[in-house]
């Protein structure tokens, strides 16, 4: 079995995430409910990233995918009756939801991950809020998902975690399921400086949880060496081999890896070059752009790591400074909203709003709004089309794990003339960082700079940089992120598996 596939899993894959893969809505109404057979069952189906990437993996492992469901449950935690079998049109896998009270979802979710591992693990320590309970429910809902794992697992398992949401499964899960059975984990965001980790809550059980993994896998090698700095501070009783990155631990071996992930860049490159100069031109209508304009573009989830007040200050210098652009260039800026429950993000969201409207005041005429922003919901063919149509792409994170919306635009930016501003506190900015116009988001009269430079960039120099960034995103892409998982799932799934038996 060593011969197979990069890009198949060695055992029967178990998929661990937040987010579901799948939506299944069932009809609201009463009477149709009680004749179940006449209920209508819609499906969404994953959408981009990681979840769509993996879908097929797990398909074609006939494996299990074990979730939030986003539904609520009346008990705390309940997963009763909560299976089902997808894709609808050829069920292949199980998917298993785990529903979640009011209070857990809040404690869970809305405390722990989001109150307090999201803003640590960027380095906002301020904005951290341990609530008491918080991680309590992280720990059950930890549990919860782990006992669900382990009633799946089988000797010839691998159990694949993703992200923040589950730092204390590993340890759990291992406690649990069979000798043989592989644990693997990717943790999506960055993993903090051991001056920074020292404030968090309960920070030694959460190394040790992780230390349940046989692979841990981050970004960039920055992340997987303060992790195995924190390691070596806070949990003395694990031996750390820093140059072959292995941790022993509690008879477990985690070797941590260091694997940028990618973006589908063939599939943004098809739906580019798909969309009409018709849907461009129809986009800038709606906004009330000018064809003619040169434009400008940020697409974000609205969260304040992603530096989005910054980005205004600086394109409010970048009009201060160069009167000849106003009323030709315009800057669209797209956010999704995200955890409004959060007080930080609805204040984060006021803040960005308000700006957005002050500097509209200040240099906005009757026929040209600088900066156009919008929550609106957008289909992939608008986002191709904007992606597409933008000739400078503003990517200025204050921290970022990955940024794949980078990533996204330059494999969007099919006409090879695209220019992307990157900050250099991305994880993408190791692999496209030198070929992009570096920014640092937090000096806004350089990022002003940077959009001059980009703005008055002859057209070959924009061509020769996005013609090399295209290489990288194409030969970094989500297929070679996962074929290298998978390769090193095999590895440590071999070494386990010859580990057992002797
Ligand atoms: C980050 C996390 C992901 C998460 C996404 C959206 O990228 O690493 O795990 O899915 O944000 O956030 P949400 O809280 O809406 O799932």
């Amino acid at each position: 079995d060593t011969q197979a596939d990069e890009s198949t899993c060695p055992g029967s894959l178990i998929v661990v995430s937040n987010r579901q893969p799948y939506r299944h809505e069932y009809e609201d109404d009463e009477e149709a409910a009680a004749e179940t057979a006449s209920r209508s069952i819609e499906v969404d189906e994953p959408t981009g990233g990681l979840t769509a990437g993996l879908d097929p993996v797990v398909q074609e492992s006939e494996g299990t995918w074990i979730a939030w469901g986003d539904g609520e449950a009346d008990f705390d935690v309940t997963d009763e009756d909560n299976c089902v079998a997808v894709p609808p049109a050829e069920e292949s896998y199980t998917l298993r939801r785990l529903d979640l009270s009011d209070e857990a979802v809040d404690s869970y979710y809305y405390g722990f991950s989001n109150r307090v591992l999201w803003p640590l693990c960027h380095g906002f320590t301020d904005l951290v809020e341990n609530r008491s309970n918080d991680f309590d429910w992280y720990r059950t809902v930890n549990e919860r998902f782990a006992d669900a794992v382990s009633e799946h697992a089988t000797d010839d398992s691998v159990v694949w975690l993703q992200d923040y949401h589950f730092a204390l499964a590993p340890g759990m899960i291992r406690e649990s399921v069979p000798q043989s059975t592989t644990i693997a984990q990717f943790w999506h965001i960055p993993w903090p400086l051991a001056r920074t980790f020292q404030h968090c809550p309960a920070g030694g059980s959460l190394l040790e949880g992780l230390l349940g993994n046989d692979l841990l896998g981050f970004h960039v090698d920055r992340y997987a060496e303060r992790f195995l700095d924190c390691v070596q501070r806070y949990v003395p009783a694990a031996s750390v081999d820093r140059s072959r990155r292995v941790v022993r631990y509690n008879g477990t071996t985690t070797r941590v890896v260091a694997t940028p992930m990618g973006v589908d860049a063939e599939s943004y490159d098809r739906d580019a070059r798909s969309v009409s100069d018709a849907a461009a031109s129809e986009l800038l209508e709606r906004y009330d752009i000018s064809p003619e304009n040169v434009i400008g573009l940020g697409v974000d989830r609205l969260d304040y790591s992603k530096g989005i007040p910054e980005r205004l200050a600086a394109l409010e210098r970048f009009f201060e400074r160069n009167p000849s652009w106003h009323g030709e260039f315009t800057f669209v800026q797209s956010c999704s909203l995200s955890r409004t429950n959060i007080r930080t993000y609805e204040r984060h969201g006021d803040l960005v709003r308000s700006e957005v409207t002050r500097i509209n005041q200040r240099f906005g005429t009757d026929d040209w709004t600088p900066i156009v922003y919008t929550e609106d919901y957008l289909s992939n063919d608008e986002l191709c089309a904007l992606y597409r149509r933008a000739d400078v792409m503003v990517v200025s994170p204050l921290c970022d794990g990955m940024n794949l919306v980078a990533q996204e635009y330059v494999a969007a930016s099919v006409d090879g003339d695209g220019t992307l501003l990157l900050s250099d506190r991305t994880g993408a900015h190791e692999t496209l960082g030198s070929h992009a116009l570096t920014i640092d988001p937090a000096d806004i009269d350089g990022f002003a700079s940077q959009l001059e430079v980009a703005v008055a960039m002859p057209l070959h120099g924009r061509q020769r940089r996005i013609r090399t960034l295209r290489n990288r995103v194409f030969d970094g892409d989500l297929e070679w992120w996962m074929d290298t998982q998978f390769d090193w799932i095999r590895r440590v799934h071999n070494e386990r598996r010859s580990d057992t038996r002797h």
